[in-house]
């Protein structure tokens, strides 16, 4: 394992000078024209970006046009790119360049910090490449450089795992040419330490320092290892009707969806002969099996499958509430049961 990157810097921005990309945001050191790539090329790849970046500075050349600019102009400029949110974050930031900072931007890495739609990444980049400040702009390329020249084989989604490649990084930023330096991890990232265990070594001039190459380990490095599938949780949901209510009870005040109010369910699928068999443990007797419906809900770490019958039913059910449409429309019922309480309206509003 490697830890200490001192040694790269030179053959890094040796490369550089001699294989660096001729890209339209590069060579001055205007900020906003930094902001405004980076910004661009967060989400999508540098082809994709230089003629939208083209037309925007056409159109935008300076933070005093994007800041006036409105918003169907900036839509149609950044049409087709994705992600709008970050051409709205983008005037955003403009307007507070010009109403906090009098139109000049801030040089420090932590102001940059606070402008909209900016984080570590955005914010290092326009420090080094716009100011000289000697921090790091990590991105996807340069945790993938790291992990293979470090040879550390920590999980890069992991934050924990990133403090440590951006604090290893961080330290060994130039102070004099910190901006090419950042853009020489982001070229060799982009050009020859390429994903997807196709990195072409014999032209890289990290080589002969790079761990993942004396060890063979270019297939495995970068670890990224996958998200635990969700669980999936089988469900049947029981949609009770009795003289123009429906059956909700409150869900317990800790865990998932926590004191929302809820169909009545019961765990796994249970199939029409044995649908019936709950409604007895709850003290109800079914009257008329109206429907039969599915439906399903994601969450972060959990799947519903859901089965679900529309019944009305006779008794009281212990620990149920019986409301009418109206009482059903002040309740916090979560979406998970949107298909429901869909029925639930529909079923009441024929008042059964
Ligand atoms: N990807 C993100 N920022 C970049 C930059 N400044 N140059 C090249 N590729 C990049």
């Amino acid at each position: 394992m490697r830890e200490d990157l001192a040694a790269i810097t030179w053959p890094l921005l040796d490369w550089y000078g001699e294989n660096k990309r001729t890209l339209p945001w590069r060579g001055g050191r205007d900020p906003y024209r930094v902001l405004v790539s980076e910004i661009m090329l967060q989400q999508t790849r540098v082809a994709a970006v230089i003629p939208y970046y083209q037309r925007w500075m056409e159109e935008l050349p300076d933070v005093a046009a994007l800041a006036a600019a409105d918003e169907e102009k900036l839509m149609k400029l950044w049409q087709g790119l994705g992600y709008y949110s970050r051409a709205r974050n983008l005037r955003r930031a403009a307007e507070m360049v010009m109403e906090r900072f009098g139109g000049r931007f801030p040089e420090r890495y932590e102001d940059l910090l606070l402008l909209p739609g900016v984080g570590d990444y955005t914010a290092g980049a326009v420090a080094s490449i716009a100011f000289g400040q000697a921090v790091p702009a990590v991105d996807g390329n340069v945790l993938r450089v790291a992990a293979r020249v470090t040879g550390i084989d920590g999980d890069i989604l992991d934050a924990g795992v990133r403090r440590r490649f951006r604090a290893l990084v961080a330290a060994a930023v130039p102070e004099d040419r910190p901006g090419e330096w950042n853009q020489a991890w982001m070229d060799l990232g982009a050009t020859v330490c390429l994903p997807n265990g196709a990195p072409l070594c014999g032209e890289c001039p990290l080589a002969r320092l790079c761990e993942a190459n004396r060890l063979g380990l270019q297939d495995v490095l970068p670890v990224r290892k996958k998200k635990a599938p969700r669980r999936v949780e089988e469900m049947t949901v029981y949609l009770l009707l009795r003289e123009g209510r429906a059956a909700l009870r409150r869900r317990e005040d800790k865990g998932l969806l926590a004191g929302l109010w809820e169909f009545p369910h019961v765990p796994g699928t249970w199939t029409d002969g044995t649908a019936a068999e709950p409604l007895a443990a709850w003290g109800l007797t079914a009257r008329e099996w109206r429907k039969k419906l599915a439906a399903r809900h994601i969450f972060t770490h959990v799947e519903w499958h859901m089965t679900g019958y529309v019944l009305t039913a006779a008794g009281d059910g212990e620990g149920f509430a019986w409301v009418d449409g109206r009482e059903l429309e002040t309740l916090a019922v979560p979406s998970a049961f949107r298909k429901f309480l869909d029925e639930a309206r529909r079923a009441l509003k024929e008042d059964v």
